[in-house]
């Protein structure tokens, strides 16, 4: 994406009405590890597209951002005006991207801008067709979990279970990647009538701790999980789900999957890929 004039082909060749940037690197640990790959990477292609976008007269766009831009939340469940803090330098791509909008946005009111702030994707499309399977070792929760059910790796590690959290272990806002999807398409057809910027959770407003989340994957696939109590993990938060009020009542969306679909889907994604 940060190659200008590769992207004003696109915008020759296309009649572009809109666009959703989703774009970017996103592994916490790696940010820490590398952080001007991530500002180069997250911040250069960002600019490079709204200057494209600017040329070509485009003036709406639907914004991948991301929890994480809230830090450690004060309460819960999260609303969009909470207060904002990053601790990690992929967490500080996606704030410096949702200020560069708010920016542009404050440069021309001609925009619609829809910044979606997504909790934990997880799963997969029940086809068994789209989904995640890492090649590499995941630093994610769900992918890791499901390489420990399918054999690929030997147990899970827990990082931490002496968090002030329902049973110790972190608890997360786990939300079903097809709720996620049709979230943008909600967000597409708003801003495609309304001008204005503004910010969404995509969650379900309920947390799961890594154990719910272990013994509910156990159940419903008929797996075992073996896994092991280890360290926290640098960077790692106790508790954080989201208040999900806003987008329900201005993009009139509600993640409709159970946790049941989610980690059945995540499953059965890589054994149909696998046969
Ligand atoms: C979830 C929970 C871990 C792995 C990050 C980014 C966020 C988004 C999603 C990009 C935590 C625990 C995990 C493991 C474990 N990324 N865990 N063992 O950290 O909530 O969010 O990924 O968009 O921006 O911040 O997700 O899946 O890494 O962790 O115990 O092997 O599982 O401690 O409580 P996280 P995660």
């Amino acid at each position: 994406g940060c190659d200008k004039e590769k992207l004003r082909v696109v915008f020759m060749e296309n009649g572009i009405d809109a666009v959703i940037h989703f774009a970017g690197f996103k592994a916490v640990g790696e940010s820490v590890a590398k952080p001007l790959k991530y500002y180069r990477n997250n911040l250069d292609s960002t600019i490079t597209l709204l200057e494209v976008m600017n040329e070509f007269g485009v003036k709406k766009i639907v914004f991948s951002s991301s929890a994480t831009v809230y830090g450690d939340p004060e309460e819960l469940p999260i609303k969009e005006t909470a207060k904002l803090g990053v601790t990690n330098p992929y967490g500080a791509t996606k704030l410096f991207i949702e200020n560069i909008l708010k920016d542009v946005y404050i440069s021309d009111n001609d925009y619609s801008i829809a910044i979606l702030r997504y909790f934990n994707p997880i799963g997969a499309h029940e086809s068994g067709l789209l989904g995640e399977d890492p090649s590499d070792i995941p630093n994610n929760l769900m992918p890791y979990i499901v390489k420990v059910a399918t054999g690929e790796l030997p147990h899970l590690n827990i990082f931490g279970n002496d968090y002030d959290t329902k049973d110790g272990t972190g608890v997360r806002d786990y939300i079903h990647v097809v709720d996620l999807a049709i979230g943008h398409i909600s967000a597409l057809e708003y801003i495609d009538k309304n001008k204005g910027i503004d910010y969404y959770n995509l969650g379900t407003g309920h947390g799961y701790s890594v154990m719910e989340i272990v013994s509910a994957f156990s159940e419903v696939n008929h797996v075992d999980v073996p896994y092991e109590i280890a360290p926290r993990r640098d960077g790692d938060i106790a508790e954080c789900y989201a208040d999900t009020t806003y987008a329900k009542e201005k993009l009139h969306w509600e993640a409709t999957h159970d946790l049941t679909d989610m980690v059945e889907s995540a499953y059965n994604f890589v054994v149909k890929n696998n046969e």
